[in-house]
């Protein structure tokens, strides 16, 4: 699906994904969860299977330069494959809202980084003015190529499960990966219930990657949700955060904060009902723990005298 029409000169191996059975949380959770590892893609997000389409038919089309409004993720994806595929990439993010190992790729590959003094609803109007010049391409997910790549997740997930899921977990930022899954689902055939955690507090969720007020496909996500399709699920930042905790403590599935939000939801759409009795669910864990670490500061390491003793006495 999609990512097969792309020039394999821009690609970074992107895809193919492990999918890992998370024992412990499914015996919480009362079924069987499944976590698809995204976080593992090149540039360390889901971002990258779009990006790759997105910057691939913007070359194609003789772009100068890709440009996206971003929270992070998509400025380090856009930044590698513009790299790769040798034009310029133009980032726009709001200002002191980006984890610094986001910025530091984006930086490294050497991306244009403007931030503004604004949210990330003024950066994606600003980028949309900016790609209406000559020579530059939008590569947020309203660009349909984004959305296309991104679906080649679904084959995978129907691929190494060897069977479609009775539930599919992930989280809701801006909605483009929300739409993209559905999309893919039905392309294949299949309609597992699509459970997705935004944001209570969407313009000041302590999850960056999904501080957006206004999500570019609200519309679509509201028309799904009327056609029964997919269920929203609004979370405190307290149930991101002990979801964010649970998956590393008990599963060793190191995530950024945002990409706890399937697992969070999938427990807060049971709690109350059978939860995920006797189901198959799978979370899409969309982006790498490495990429937003200032948030780990428990437990506080102690320094120590260089002595087995001085290590025993610690450990005592
Ligand atoms: N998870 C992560 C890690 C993200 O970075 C994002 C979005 C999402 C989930 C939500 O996806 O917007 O398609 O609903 N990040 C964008 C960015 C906004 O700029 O990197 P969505």
């Amino acid at each position: 699906m999609g990512v097969s029409s792309v020039s394999s000169a821009v690609s970074l191996g992107e895809g193919s994904t492990p999918l890992v059975l998370a024992s412990r949380l499914s015996a919480e959770l009362g079924g069987e969860l499944h976590v698809k590892y995204e976080g593992l893609n090149p540039t360390g997000s889901f971002k990258d299977r779009g990006m790759v389409v997105a910057v691939s038919r913007a070359v194609d089309a003789g772009a100068r330069a890709v440009v996206c409004a971003s929270t992070g993720n998509t400025a380090a994806s856009a930044a590698a494959y513009a790299a790769r595929a040798g034009i310029q990439a133009v980032v726009v993010t709001p200002v002191g809202a980006t984890a610094g190992p986001k910025r530091a790729q984006a930086r490294a590959a050497g991306a244009r980084l403007l931030e503004v003094r604004g949210s990330f609803d003024d950066a994606l109007r600003l980028c949309r003015l900016l790609a209406e010049q000559d020579g530059y391409v939008l590569v947020n997910s309203i660009n349909p190529d984004r959305l296309e790549g991104q679906q080649s997740v679904v084959g995978e997930i129907l691929d190494q499960l060897g069977g479609v899921p009775d539930v599919v977990a992930l989280p809701y930022g801006g909605g483009g990966n929300v739409c993209a899954i559905a999309a893919g689902f039905a392309r294949a055939g299949a309609s597992p219930r699509l459970i997705v955690g935004e944001a209570l507090r969407r313009a000041d969720t302590w999850a960056s990657a999904i501080r957006i007020a206004e999500p570019a496909h609200a519309d679509e996500v509201a028309e799904l949700v009327a056609a029964g399709r997919v269920e929203v699920v609004s979370l405190s930042d307290e149930e991101l955060r002990a979801d964010w905790e649970r998956l590393v403590t008990l599963e060793g599935v190191f995530c950024e904060p945002a990409s706890a939000a399937g697992v969070a939801a999938l427990r807060r759409s049971g709690r109350g009902h059978t939860g995920l009795a006797g189901k198959v669910a799978v979370a899409i864990v969309t982006g790498h723990g490495l990429k937003d670490t200032a948030n780990v500061t428990e437990p506080e390491v102690p320094a120590i005298e260089a002595s087995l003793e001085a290590i025993l006495e610690a450990l005592a």
